[in-house]
């Protein structure tokens, strides 16, 4: 968005380039098929949805001006393959692209100041849900405390930013030590670091886990930052890091009724070549299929992350109280727990959300909070 007070004082035509002056002696050259394609008239863009009517498709390969004109606002381009007159304000003009800076990597120092909230702050909505969706969003976890100890209540924790994602597990499920465990997380065994659902394609971008009982000894939960330890990983043995990247490994999950796999390397990378997907889970890992010169390299690789991954630099470890719940971006960071004895008793009731509704949330909130940063912000 320029400066308020900003205007074009020349445009010209420069082969498929519009290049235009600006009071303040810069100058933007923007391709002729992208202005033609973004001209924001009503015929081309809905005035009420904002979406796009134009078909970008069915433009001519290279459009050209047969005119252009400035005035004190913007630029005005009447278009010589059919006449049509774009209007352009000067904010259009002159916005960047705008590239998501990286979401903050955290270690185990993050245990000084763990992000977390209390249930009856946001449940009132407004500025205390926006900053606790918004540290989900940064760090991909967070604390919430004094959640009602009331079965079911940690959809309602969903409930305030999005969905309940429903799997074969249920809209919910308890957590507790039983006599014929389907899932290792229902015996007293220790969970290594994990994703949950990893044999699932798309496994649930969010997970909430919330504690109803704790007096067991043990049963502490650690979290791991698994981008932060995947950028680390890559930094010192690339090698490892790229084999992890790129070979696909099988992961399965069965009881009476379901029977679920998915292939997938460890972890995936966006268009960009930044960590986008951590999949782990050693319970769900099923035997490797590889071949036979990767077996070695691919377990030294395997180890070197799993190893990293429960290293007191990156890992935190905290033990839940009843009323206390934590949220997880499970395809960024990954969750745990020690083993617990069966003395006492422990209850955790968890369900699964999805992250895109927690960002959109989250970007509304901010909008109702600083509308003048809306209108800056665009969609
Ligand atoms: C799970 C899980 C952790 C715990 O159920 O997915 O990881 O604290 N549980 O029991
Ligand atoms: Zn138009
Ligand atoms: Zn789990």
């Amino acid at each position: 968005m320029p400066p308020r007070g900003l205007h074009p004082r020349n445009a010209t035509v420069e082969g498929s380039k519009i290049v235009i002056e600006w009071d303040d002696e810069e100058q933007s050259r923007l391709h002729a098929i992208w202005l033609r394609d973004n001209c924001p008239c009503p015929e081309c863009f809905h005035a009420g949805t904002g979406e796009r009517i134009l078909d970008t498709a069915s433009l001519p390969d290279a459009p050209r001006p047969s005119s252009v004109r400035v005035d004190d606002n913007g630029v005005e381009i009447v278009w010589t393959h059919d006449g049509h007159v774009s209007r352009y304000p000067a904010a259009l003009l002159r916005a960047r692209p705008r590239l998501r800076p990286s979401r903050t990597r955290w270690r185990a120092g993050i245990r000084e100041r763990l992000p977390g909230a209390q249930y009856q702050d946001i449940a009132a909505g407004g500025v205390a849900l926006c900053d606790w969706l918004a540290a989900v969003d940064e760090y991909g976890f967070a604390l919430l405390h004094g959640v009602p100890l009331e079965p079911g209540a940690v959809t309602r924790v969903v409930e305030l930013f999005g969905y309940v994602r429903e799997t074969n597990f249920g809209r919910l499920f308890d957590v507790t030590s039983v006599v014929n465990p389907t899932n290792l997380a229902y015996t007293g065994l220790a969970l290594g670091p994990h994703t949950d659902n990893a044999y699932r394609e798309p496994p649930p971008t969010l997970q909430l886990l919330h504690c109803l009982a704790s007096s067991a000894n043990g049963g502490d939960n650690t979290l791991v930052d698994a981008f932060a330890v995947a950028e680390a990983l890559r930094v010192a043995a690339p090698a490892k890091f790229e084999l992890l990247a790129r070979q696909p490994v099988l992961f399965t999950y069965r009881d009476a009724e379901a029977k679920i796999a998915h292939r997938a390397p460890l972890i995936a990378l966006d268009a960009r070549g930044e960590v986008a997907q951590v999949r782990y889970s050693t319970r769900a890992a099923a035997p490797f299929e590889l071949p036979d010169e990767l077996v070695e390299p691919y377990y030294d690789a395997y180890q070197a992350f799993g190893r990293m991954l429960v290293s007191p630099e990156f890992q935190i470890m905290f033990k839940l109280a009843p009323g206390d719940l934590f949220i997880v971006d499970n395809w960024r960071v990954l969750h745990g727990r020690t083993g617990y004895t069966s003395e006492g008793a422990r209850h955790i009731q968890g369900c699964y959300a999805d992250i895109d509704a927690l960002r959109s949330k989250l970007a509304v909130l901010r909008d109702q909070i600083d509308p003048q940063a809306a209108r800056q912000s665009g969609p």
